[in-house]
């Protein structure tokens, strides 16, 4: 059961964005054991980010498009679990949400960024070093600016931004990646990369990080797990064999081997994230794998099934997923599919792996289930 203070998951209609996704962020902070004044301090800076657009009711549709989300929701969540810790509770924003174009979005993303690090005292030197590579006059969508805030105990979260390499054009992005690492001290990070068909976004930690990484989005279409296994250029990055298992497990490909095993993801491309840390070796520090689990299973609960066999897989407790999923939508994972966006297997040097399962706010509509079988893919070979 969800804790009756936070409300409960059931949309209202006549509930407000802001007022639907701060309840979201309430019971799921609830899940992960964060105290309710940290909770509150986050729902109220949820609410902050996304501005005037909070206030529209959700039975006005969608004011602008998002590719933050399917449903247009400019809000996602994430828990990230290791299996020396409780989940790690995340929040992805689009705070130029609803502005009059892209311009005006990314004006407010800057200053929604800035005003956190003037609340927090961290220092936005190394998004300003970008700001004309990622910000030009008139920029190309389909996002300028999306935040990530790490919800820890205390009310100070871990900010990431993330922006769009082909703000400049899509011929320009591997230019733009090229560029932005070298401003940022790996020169020689864009070689590394593995081949991509373009680089969907690219991600700076500010704030209070340990280690702050700039983390380069790869897009890969028709990806088959064989292939995954060997995308990684972390110098001390994952085992083939672990990256192809999490991919089939997450794919829905290991239940019946033979001709299957091995087909390509060919209805949303699988993405990797590369992480540079230190400018020593020029190669990256981390690996993570995302599999868009919502365009290769029929419905929530097939999603949520595989999430939990990846969890026991890395020693990790499930039931906190679960309940955060209750904590989100009142639906039965059968009648909509989308819930859970993607699975992601993470790699860090120094660090245990991590898998994170991303999770829709679905504020303004659910996915029907699929009919087909799911992954409807050719073979490879
Ligand atoms: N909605 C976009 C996509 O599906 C972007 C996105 C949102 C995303 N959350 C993500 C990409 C998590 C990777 C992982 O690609």
């Amino acid at each position: 059961m969800t804790d009756s203070r936070f409300g409960d998951a059931t949309p209202a209609r006549a509930e407000t964005l802001g007022g639907h996704t701060a309840g979201q962020l309430l019971r799921l902070c609830d899940v992960v054991g964060l105290d309710s004044a940290s909770a509150g301090s986050y729902a109220q800076t949820l609410t902050d980010a996304l501005g005037p657009v909070a206030e529209r009711p959700l039975d006005l549709p969608p004011p602008t498009p998002t590719f933050l989300s399917d449903d247009q929701t400019p809000v996602e969540f994430s828990l990230s679990f290791s299996p020396d810790a409780a989940p790690s509770l995340r929040v992805l924003i689009e705070p130029g949400y609803g502005a009059a174009g892209l311009t005006q979005n990314g004006r407010t993303g800057l200053r929604v960024v800035r005003e956190m690090a003037g609340r927090w005292g961290f220092t936005t030197d190394r998004l300003d070093e970008l700001e004309d590579l990622f910000f030009p006059d008139a920029p190309q969508g389909p996002l300028t600016l999306w935040c990530a805030l790490e919800l820890r105990p205390g009310g100070v979260p871990k900010v990431k931004v993330y922006l769009n390499p082909a703000a400049s054009g899509a011929k320009r992005s591997a230019d733009t990646v090229r560029e932005a690492l070298t401003r940022l001290g790996h020169p020689e990070g864009f070689e590394s990369l593995p081949p991509a068909d373009g680089y969907p976004f690219l991600a700076l930690d500010l704030g209070d990080w340990d280690t702050p990484r700039a983390k380069v989005y790869v897009r890969h279409p028709d990806l088959a797990a064989t292939e995954a296994g060997l995308l990684s250029r972390a110098d001390a990055g994952p085992l083939h064999t672990e990256v192809e298992d999490f991919f089939r497990t997450a794919a829905g490909l290991d239940a019946d081997a033979g001709d299957r095993a091995d087909v390509r993801l060919a209805r949303r491309p699988v993405l990797t994230c590369h992480s540079f840390t230190d400018s020593a070796s020029g190669a990256p520090s981390g690996f993570t794998l995302h599999i868009p689990v919502r365009d290769y299973v029929r419905h929530d609960g097939e999603a949520l099934a595989r999430a939990v066999s990846l969890l026991l897989r890395y020693g990790v407790d499930p039931a906190p997923l679960g309940r955060s999923l209750t904590a989100v939508t009142a639906r039965r994972l059968e009648d909509g599919v989308g819930l859970i966006a993607y699975l992601a297997l993470a790699h860090q040097r120094g660090r245990p792996p991590r898998v994170t399962a991303y999770i829709s706010s679905e504020a303004y509509e659910v996915r029907p289930p699929a009919v087909l079988e799911p992954p409807r893919a050719e073979a490879v070979g």
